[in-house]
């Protein structure tokens, strides 16, 4: 019988990485379906595609024939000099019994432990995107929110990630390019991370709740796994979890931004979001095909496919089979059932499935409630083979405008509903709010340093210094700057005017201001917001002070007016005279005064070392995480038990979860704003037990008392801690 495959070249029916093939392939798969069903390409080093749904699935069932374990991935991605990568790599038995390992750790109850903190990589990637407005949405979110979730999911620090990411890139495009020597040294530098991830968690005893652990410790068809079995694994979840996802994530951007009506649909029911995911995954599907070997000579569609041979069971294509689907070029929400095979099919089928989809259905539902409306501003760029989807997309991101009514009260928290009563700028792209209560009522106390919260819609909370003297008990000024890379909500917050309300969480202080006989105050930007309180108060107690105000232009920085007259303050625009020179700076002030600082990571760390090198003490306010902060001790513990002693419950604390998220799910919620150690609302009293510190607030002295410690990011140095919630 003949194949009926009209080919056009000798030996070659198609070609995949043709250009009218590659970035959007439909027209092809169709002709090769209805004309072509076994097609060969001489590509990467030549192979044979099955595009028809039942040959792909009938072939994917029969591993005897279709084997997965003799180096099959198109083009050839494995390495000559390490073990195969199982379960991706292996046949059964032993792929079925590696599943039987790996299936536990993907239960929707496992997934569920950590959708809080995949929620918030999604919010603080979305909220960056947002703010800046205009962006590349794979470079500014889709390109980091797999890999940084993959690292959460497998207890790798997610400082890592982009490390991790850039290098898996290097080793798809060499693989796709067949440059083997870069390929080679890019898996090496892999391998080398991932055998350091694993010394160090074969030092901590066996956890069944971590993936790794148990890949250490259990048997898997009656033996031990090897260190090159555990290694190989890491890397393929390393990298099968992330190009995928990040693909589907640009699919799904891209259609819903392409798509008015759709987007409409899924802003007015977010429920129908997980249904739509599965009707773009059929039809964008980010894999183009999965790769396999003949054992022996077989016939389909009445054409031979000799005995090893590699052949590309084409997922992709299979989802838009007519014969399976009814109008299945059409993407169409209501679709029911769905039976696509985007996750493929039989023994192999993604194992990472239920992450992949709490992903999606995550970066769904917080693009869709962190704005009004997004769409494309250019053209998409395709990604390289294997993978369907954008590299690049052109995106317009509308943030969503702030329209609250109403009082909540939340436990654990006290909270206002407040009043915009004006907003006026007050330097370039910093504005200033003023909060009063409703009908004037008196406002509790604050003291110098103190913070709010400003609790957003989709309960981004965001904190903010407040601007004038304590005296004032009836109205609250915050001033806030839109920041260009920031994480969505001074974006929002810019949307606000007069007359509009929001929710105000009552004012904490982690800055307070110590008894001194001097103050030196450092201000970057709009870290001179804490700062002016401070001087109130300074002059107020009649204490010596001076400031030195650091800032690119003088447009942005904020309040001149108010220090204009005062001696002791000196401003220094970068754009004018260049970096001030902190050492001298600080050796220029009287060595009994306090230095408080508050403004950019790069000015803290600057003023830090100076005052370090100078033998003097810095209190400091940090806005983002000071570098290295989130970095594990040595010995710490990622698994460990919390004991909450006032709600009389034990949390077990996952790798890769927060102690928030755990107590969160165990049903205590820790009040908490910046999940990232540096706004010190979470600050929790531990009775028993060491910490493992990873914030930026706390003082050497605070953290030597062991009293006090920032359960959003810190961890346990003892199996155990007690806190007093
Ligand atoms: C939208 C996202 C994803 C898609 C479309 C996808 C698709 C696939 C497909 C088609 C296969 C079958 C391979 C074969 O038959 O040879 C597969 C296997 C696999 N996937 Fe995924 N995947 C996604 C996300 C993930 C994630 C997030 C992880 C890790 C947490 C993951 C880990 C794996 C692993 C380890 C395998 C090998 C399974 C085996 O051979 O038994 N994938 N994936
Ligand atoms: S929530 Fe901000 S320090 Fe913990």
């Amino acid at each position: 019988m003949s194949s009926g495959c009209p080919v056009s070249q000798p030996n070659e029916d198609w070609d995949p990485l043709a250009a009218k093939n590659h970035a959007d392939p439909t027209d092809v798969y169709t002709r090769l379906r209805d004309e072509c069903p076994v097609a060969w390409s001489d590509r990467f080093g030549g192979f044979y595609a099955l595009t028809r749904f039942k040959d792909v699935t009938e072939s994917a069932l029969d591993w005897h024939t279709f084997t997965s374990a003799q180096k099959t991935p198109i083009p050839d991605a494995t390495s000559p000099d390490r073990p195969p990568r199982a379960p991706a790599e292996v046949d059964p038995p032993f792929h079925t019994a590696y599943r039987d390992l790996l299936n536990r750790f993907f239960t929707p109850e496992y997934i569920r432990r950590i959708e809080p903190v995949i929620r918030r990589t999604a919010r603080d990637l979305i909220g960056r995107c947002v703010s800046l407005g205009e962006v590349d949405a794979v470079a500014s979110f889709t390109f980091y929110m797999p890999i940084q979730v993959q690292c959460i999911f497998l207890g790798i620090s997610v400082e890592d990630a982009d490390r991790i990411k850039t290098t898996i890139n290097r080793i798809i495009d060499a693989g796709a390019a067949g440059d083997t020597e870069t390929h080679k040294a890019a898996n090496d530098d892999i391998y080398d991370y991932i055998y350091q991830v694993l010394a160090t968690r074969k030092k901590a005893p066996h956890d069944p709740n971590d993936l790794i652990s148990a890949m250490i410790y259990e048997e898997v068809d009656g033996r031990r796994l090897t260190d090159d079995d555990i290694a190989g694994t890491i890397r393929l979840f390393l990298q099968a979890g992330h190009g995928t996802t990040t693909n589907m994530l640009g699919s799904i951007i891209r259609h819903v931004a392409e798509n008015s009506e759709d987007q409409k649909r899924l802003r007015n029911e977010p429920k129908l979001i997980p249904q739509a995911i599965e009707e773009m995954l059929r039809v964008w599907t980010p894999v183009r095909l999965v790769g396999r070997k003949t054992t022996r000579d077989v016939e389909i569609e009445g054409r031979t496919i000799p005995q090893g041979s590699r052949v590309g069971l084409m997922v992709s294509a299979a989802n838009l089979d007519e014969r399976k689907f009814d109008h299945a070029d059409k993407v169409d929400f209501d679709r029911k059932p769905n039976p696509h095979i985007a996750f493929g099919f039989g023994p192999h089928r993604c194992v990472g499935a239920s992450l992949a989809r709490e992903q999606l259905r995550i970066a769904a539902e917080e693009l869709l409630s962190m704005t009004d409306d997004f769409e494309l501003t250019g053209e998409p760029e395709a990604s390289t083979w294997t993978h369907l989807g954008p590299s690049k997309l052109p995106v317009r991101f509308v943030p969503r405008s702030v329209d609250l009514t109403g009082s909540v009260i939340r436990a654990g928290y006290r909270e206002l509903v407040m009043n915009i009563a004006a907003v006026r700028d007050v330097a370039e792209a910093t504005r200033e709010i003023e909060l009063r209560a409703n009908e004037d009522a008196e406002l509790p106390e604050w003291t110098a340093g103190a913070h709010i919260d400003l609790v957003l819609p989709g309960e981004i909370i965001r904190s903010y210094s407040l601007v004038d003297g304590p005296s004032d008990r009836t109205c609250w000024r915050i001033a806030v700057l839109r920041e260009e890379n920031g994480r969505g909500g001074s974006a929002m917050i810019h949307t606000l005017k007069a007359g509009d309300q929001v929710r105000v969480r009552w004012p904490r202080n982690k800055f307070a201001l110590e008894d001194a006989e001097g103050y030196h105050f450092f201000a970057s930007g709009i870290g001179i917001t804490p700062i002016l309180p401070m001087i109130e108060e300074a002059q107020q107690r009649g204490v010596p002070w001076r400031l030195d105000y650091v800032g690119r232009t003088r447009d942005r920085l904020a309040y001149l007016d108010r220090l204009e007259g005062h001696e002791q303050v000196r401003v220094h625009p970068t754009s004018e005279h260049g970096r001030p020179e902190l050492d001298m700076l600080v050796a220029a002030s009287d060595e009994r005064s306090a230095i408080y600082a508050c403004g950019s990571q790069g000015f803290l760390l600057g003023v830090e070392e100076a005052a370090e090198r100078a033998g003097r003490n810095l209190h400091a306010e940090w806005f983002a995480p000071k570098p290295g902060a989130r970095q594990a001790a040595a010995g710490s513990h990622e698994a460990f038990t919390v004991h909450l002693q006032r709600s009389d419950v034990d949390v077990s604390v996952q790798p890769g979860q927060s102690i928030i998220d755990a107590c969160a799910e165990a049903g205590v919620t820790i009040p908490a704003a910046c999940f990232e150690g540096t706004c010190s609302s979470c600050l929790s009293t531990v009775l028993e037990g060491v910490p493992d510190h990873r914030d930026s607030f706390l003082s050497p002295k605070e953290r030597e008392s062991g009293m006090l410690m920032a359960p959003c990011v810190s961890k346990s140095m003892t199996e155990r801690l007690v806190l007093d919630w």
